[in-house]
């Protein structure tokens, strides 16, 4: 069989046709390093959530009350794709999109009104728009990478510089990268706090402290004359679902990299697929809170209408596990699955695989590594590294 490590890399692949994962070509103790370091970024986070997702993730669904556990990678499927979903329930990523753009975009459509956004999505995301794009952050690559040849890098940082960057372009506002990723990151975490499973802390000032969030944002994209309230929502939904999973997924997966000893195996062939493997690994959204909105069956068990879904991207990518995942939609997991599955996550590859290439020739080593506790995904708040022997 052809090593996937070392066969060539495709063209930039589309959300819908996930890369097969590579074959891991590591020590056990550095994968297990690596696995180590990653966890705590979920343990530290959410401690109890994650150890009740741990404790459950043996069967495909579990049911806790009105809320349904999906771990299972058909099962996660199948909610995605068949389950009926009240798009707009409260503490749902719908329900926090309707709440942060007025309603009508993306996350809380459904049926030909969601194909038609998604229509108009496309091409500001597609592969020729990744080429487009691509100058911007490989412009700050170049700029930061060669402060590793001297002595350490800051990750958090970069991550949110280039996210910024990739913001700004796609929807092409003028305003500083980091200032832009700063707005969209403070949206993420205050509408977090109402999606998540658990205790809420809504009220008065919780919805405002929301909807400033949301209007600092706004106040650092473009005007757009022709239809602006459509896209004045859509640029902010889009610089919110880019930024956050950015910043939490770049630290993590070169972390990963770097524990698990994997720069060596990192080539312009290569990198692209190590990326899906690492995203796979890391599952940076591993819970996608959704509500039923009709009775139905999820992989033979009952849901009722208004249940609470809590799928949990994570087990069904199988990152929990050691070794390949060998299913492509496991690796497609952490992207969602169906209509709404990621439209980024090509982009989300790509970036990643640039970002390797630039760090690999300094094979870092991770110095200083702290838990983000407040932010919307698990992520690292601080995660440095320096150049390592190669
Ligand atoms: C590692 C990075 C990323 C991860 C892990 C990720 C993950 C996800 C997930 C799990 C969903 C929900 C899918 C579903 O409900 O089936 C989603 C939706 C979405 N993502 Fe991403 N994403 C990433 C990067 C990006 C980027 C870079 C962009 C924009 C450039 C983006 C834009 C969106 C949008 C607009 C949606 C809503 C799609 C819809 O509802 O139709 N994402 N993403």
């Amino acid at each position: 069989m052809t090593d996937p490590m070392t066969a060539p890399t495709p063209a930039p692949v589309s959300a819908r046709t996930p890369p097969p994962p590579p074959a891991p070509t590591t020590s056990p103790a550095a994968a297990r390093r690596a696995r180590r370091r990653d966890r705590r970024v979920y343990l530290r986070s959410h401690p109890l959530l994650f150890a009740l997702l741990a404790a459950t993730r043996r069967r495909p669904v579990v049911r806790l009350g009105r809320t349904v556990l999906v771990h299972g990678t058909e099962a996660y499927r199948e909610a995605l794709t068949k389950v009926p979903l009240d798009r707009t329930a409260p503490g749902t990523t719908g329900g926090a999109a309707a709440e942060l753009t007025d309603g009508g975009l993306l996350f809380d459509q459904d049926g030909a009104e969601h194909r038609n956004a998604r229509r108009a999505l496309a091409g500001g995301l597609d592969t020729a728009a990744q080429q487009r794009i691509r100058p911007h952050w490989q412009a700050v690559l170049a700029k930061r990478i060669p402060d590793l040849a001297a002595g350490e890098i800051e990750l958090v940082a970069l991550a949110r510089e280039l996210a910024g960057v990739t913001a700004a372009a796609l929807t092409g506002a003028q305003s500083c990268p980091h200032r832009l990723a700063h707005a969209a990151a403070e949206v993420a975490a205050h509408a977090a706090r109402d999606h998540l499973p658990g205790p809420r802390r809504r009220g008065p000032d919780a919805a405002a402290a929301t909807v400033d969030a949301a209007a600092r944002l706004a106040a650092l994209l473009p005007d757009a004359p022709d239809a602006p309230d459509a896209r004045d929502a859509r640029d902010a939904m889009v610089a919110v679902a880019a930024v956050n999973t950015t910043v939490a997924a770049l630290p993590r997966a070169v972390a990963w990299c770097a524990d698990a000893g994997l720069w060596p195996t990192v080539s312009e062939t290569t990198a692209l697929r190590l990326a899906a493997e690492l995203l796979r690994l890391t599952a940076p959204s591993p819970l996608l809170p959704r509500v039923a909105a009709a009775d139905t069956t999820l992989a033979g068990h009952p849901v009722r209408a208004g249940d609470r879904l809590v799928l949990v991207a994570r087990h069904a990518a199988r990152a929990h596990r050691r070794g390949p995942a060998d299913d492509p939609a496991a690796t497609q997991a952490v992207f969602g699955a169906g209509p709404h599955a990621c439209p980024g996550a090509g982009l989300a590859r790509a970036l990643l695989a640039d970002l390797l290439l630039a760090l690999a020739p300094h094979h870092p080593v991770v110095t200083r590594a702290r838990v983000d506790r407040r932010s919307a995904l698990p992520g690292y708040a601080e995660l440095t590294v320096r150049r390592g022997r190669s």
